[in-house]
């Protein structure tokens, strides 16, 4: 299905029709991979569009790009403004937001330093559930990849980077050629690590738990989120590597990322996890994670930037 996407794209600085945001085959990028990028979410607020956590956002693009050497030309406080005026230039009220910063077109070779770093941002319209219809209220069926994420020291997962995403694929397509929504990958030392594209939380005898940066997760953003939400509830989040069989015996399970907000997990491998309904722990995070990201909820922590106001960066 073809993205329905926002006419107005930022580029370096300057608003360009979405049809002028191309680069050549040639681009760093193209052959190399040269990209870090991020996925935000705008939700239509009582108050107008609302990007959900912003700043976290950029600034996991700022050290993405670092990890790669890459020193942008624009300031985190200006890349957040221009996020909320391409909210505003699109008119969007609801939107899926895409920062870019690609090496691109100059020199042909592996050592990207002397190509141009290009910085985008664009936008679309968010169509349906990223992992089905039914997926945030009935959950999903997974299965355990038989892809490892990345090894230590190899691709670094705390880059949000194209790079990593042809890892997410091979997941993503093996779970979805085999009948599942979705593959939780294990990191190389067989413990569980995360989805294609997100973090995963197990309950287990009322406890949260959820693995560590180590296990080669991305730092997700609505994985901080759910923490301090459910810290905020009074539950108990210990972060610590997971054996693949927690997986199994887990009460209940659900991803979170900007995309999948909070989705139960039903069933692994086949086998139920809990009663195969969404649990009680995953409904009242769910519930609370989306009435503050869809500004039913006082933002007590400040999560949410309103477009249609003056933007205090
Ligand atoms: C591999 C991976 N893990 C986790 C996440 C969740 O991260 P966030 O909550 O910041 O969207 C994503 C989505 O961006 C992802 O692609």
């Amino acid at each position: 299905m073809p993205i329905s996407y926002y006419e107005k794209v930022w580029r370096n600085g300057e608003f360009i029709p979405w049809e002028s945001a191309t680069i050549h085959v040639a681009a760093h990028v193209v052959s190399y991979a040269s990209c870090l990028f991020e996925g935000i979410r705008c939700y239509e607020t009582t108050q107008g569009p609302a990007i959900f956590r912003l700043k976290e956002h950029i600034d996991r693009l700022v050290n993405s790009s670092k990890i790669y050497r890459i020193e942008l030309d624009y300031s985190p406080e200006k890349l957040q403004q221009a996020a909320v005026e391409l909210v505003r230039v699109n008119k969007a009220k609801h939107s899926y937001i895409r920062p870019l910063v690609l090496r691109g077109y100059g020199e042909m070779g592996v050592n990207p330093l002397k190509n141009p770093v290009e910085v985008y941002l664009l936008a679309w319209k968010w169509a349906k559930p990223y992992l089905g219809e039914e997926a945030l209220k009935r959950g999903v069926d997974v299965c355990v990849s038989s892809w490892n994420r990345m090894a230590p020291n190899t691709l670094p997962s705390m880059a949000k980077s194209a790079a990593n995403y042809m890892n997410a694929q091979l997941i993503q397509m093996e779970a979805s050629t085999n009948g599942y929504a979705e593959g939780i990958a294990l990191d190389v030392s067989g413990n569980v690590s995360e989805g294609s594209g997100e973090n995963i939380f197990v309950v287990r005898d009322g406890k949260i738990f959820t693995p560590p940066l180590t296990s080669a997760v991305l730092p997700g953003i609505t994985r901080d989120s759910i923490i301090t939400l459910a810290e905020e509830l009074g539950y108990v989040v210990i972060e610590q590597p997971l054996a693949r069989e927690m997986l199994y015996i887990a009460d209940e399970l659900f991803f979170v990322g900007t995309a999948a907000e909070v989705t139960p997990v039903r069933s692994v491998d086949r086998i139920v996890v809990g009663n195969g309904q969404a649990g009680p722990i995953t409904r009242t995070l769910q519930e609370r994670y989306l009435a503050i990201a869809q500004g039913r909820a006082e933002d007590k922590y400040g999560w949410l930037t309103l477009c249609s106001q003056p933007v205090v960066v």
